[in-house]
């Protein structure tokens, strides 16, 4: 037959994303590394295998994975897979195409201008530029390096002594600022942790008295990070409070809204980005909570030539850029060469659920995080370890127990047995000293079914635990 391997790879896709839901399969079936390289056949041999078994091999792949999809799955700040989504990636990866000249990829280059320029519309702003990056983590680096460049901006010729440099982050944000340091020269040491409330939300008068100290130390201050859900918290620092800061201390505002940035779709919770048409520069993650297929990120700035400035190679890159029209030629800001079109899955969903989808999934999630942050309330064994802000929720199983550390121990057992046993995931985080589970909301799957079904395997796991 004709195309038989993909005709067989189809049908098996089809079984895989029919049971993606389904409660009766395990999320995780657990194995050691060994066993599953056994189960692989990991090795591969001088020669190749006939389609039969290569869709067999396809098959025990994605039967070994970690299902995603299925309404257990509480792990990271993503989860899921829509029709449209998968719909999306599959015609992204047979054009197989890289979005760096419009020569090359014109439609997808149209499709990601218009995601960028309606994004940031959503931020309040009348033009904004961007480009798709390969994740959050690096949407952080390059928002840390159009900063750098603003204050050094002979940095990108005649390189730079970053240890004067500093960089201003919520004690609770993301690690990728800390590698974005390091990349970027300016080290770990510059990028100074400002103090957070009892709401996990950086505190701007210390903030204010940081960048003081930094000054006086002989550092330069360029950048202040807002963060707009936080990784274990889910909190949200106040834009207005630390755009004013910016403002009388002339830094870049980044605003890290990898998770929150959706909120500016509802109605109900955009008050959450309040401020953000104040920022320089913008990190929003469509792969997070709007559930747009692994990987979907964009740094977005308001500052028209920003990105090419720091990134444009056009006289090195003579190969590649042949046409003057530069706006569409969209490798001249990307700090990458070749690029999938990462634009193209989040269009497609987007036409699919049109722009009041993507707030009812904002607002349903934040209604089953409420859900669940009742259910830990109404248990006498459970704990909320910190108010919920958003779709994160931090708990802990405590029992009878009253010390911490025997609280901890506990918990991380509990974590370990839960995800051995492989009908459940979630993270487990620290919250100061105190071990937590964290459960996200950000995977359409989940219903309060699923969140009573969870507190239930917590609650038996803990009576197994000696
Ligand atoms: C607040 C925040 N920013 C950035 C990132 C990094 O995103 P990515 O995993 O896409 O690199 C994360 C990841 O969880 C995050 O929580």
């Amino acid at each position: 037959m004709e195309n038989a391997l993909l005709e067989g790879v189809f049908d098996i896709v089809r079984g895989h994303f029919r049971d993606r839901m389904n409660r009766e399969l395990p999320v995780r079936t657990w194995r050691t590394p060994a066993e599953l390289a056994e189960i692989l056949k990991v090795s591969v041999d001088e020669s190749g295998m006939d389609a039969d078994e290569l869709i067999s091999t396809i098959d025990t792949y994605l039967s070994e994975c970690v299902r995603t999809q299925h309404p257990h799955f509480f792990q990271p700040l993503w989860g899921g897979l829509s029709e449209a989504g998968l719909a999306g990636e599959i015609a992204t990866v047979l054009s197989n195409t890289s979005i760096y000249t419009w020569e090359i990829a014109p439609a997808a280059t149209l499709i990601e201008l218009e995601m960028v320029a309606t994004l940031g519309r959503f931020a309040g702003w009348e033009h904004t530029d961007g480009t798709f990056t390969s994740g959050g983590s690096n949407s952080n680096m390059l928002a840390l390096l159009l900063a750098r460049d603003r204050y050094f901006p002979n940095a990108m010729n005649e390189g730079i002594d970053g240890r004067k440099i500093a960089v201003f982050v919520s004690a609770e944000s993301h690690y990728s600022l800390l590698m974005s340091a390091h990349v970027l020269g300016i080290g770990n040491q510059g990028v100074i942790k400002i103090e957070t409330n009892e709401r996990g939300e950086m505190k701007s008068d210390v903030l204010r008295n940081e960048i003081a100290k930094a000054r006086s130390s002989g550092r330069t201050p360029i950048c202040v990070v807002a963060t707009t859900g936080t990784t274990v918290r889910g909190a949200f620092d106040s834009i207005d409070l630390l755009a004013d800061v910016c403002r009388d201390e002339d830094l870049w505002l980044h605003v890290d809204a990898a998770l929150g940035a959706p909120c500016l779709f509802s109605p109900k919770y955009k008050h959450l980005m309040a401020g953000i048409e104040r920022a320089d520069s913008l990190t929003w993650d469509p792969h997070k909570l709007m559930g747009v297929p692994l990987t979907c990120s964009i740094l977005l700035t308001p500052h028209a030539g920003a990105l090419g400035e720091s990134c444009s190679y056009i006289k090195s890159a003579h190969y590649l850029f042949h046409e003057p029209g530069e706006e569409y030629d969209l490798g001249r800001k990307s700090l990458q060469c070749g690029r999938r079109v990462d634009a193209l899955k989040l269009w497609i969903e987007w036409k699919s659920c049109g722009t009041s989808g993507w707030s009812e999934r904002v607002e349903r999630y934040v209604e089953l995080a409420i859900e669940l942050e009742n259910l830990i309330n109404d248990h006498p064994d459970l704990e909320l370890v910190c108010e919920r802000a958003f779709t994160n929720v931090c708990l802990r199983y405590r029992g009878a127990m009253s010390d911490e550390n025997e609280i901890n121990l506990f918990n991380e057992k509990l974590r370990q047995q839960m995800v051995r046993k492989g009908d459940f995931m979630v993270s487990l985080a620290k919250v100061g000293d105190r071990t937590v589970l964290r459960p996200v909301i950000c995977n359409p799957a989940i219903d309060l079914e699923s969140l009573t079904e969870f507190i239930d395997e917590i609650i038996r796991i803990a009576s197994s635990i000696d």
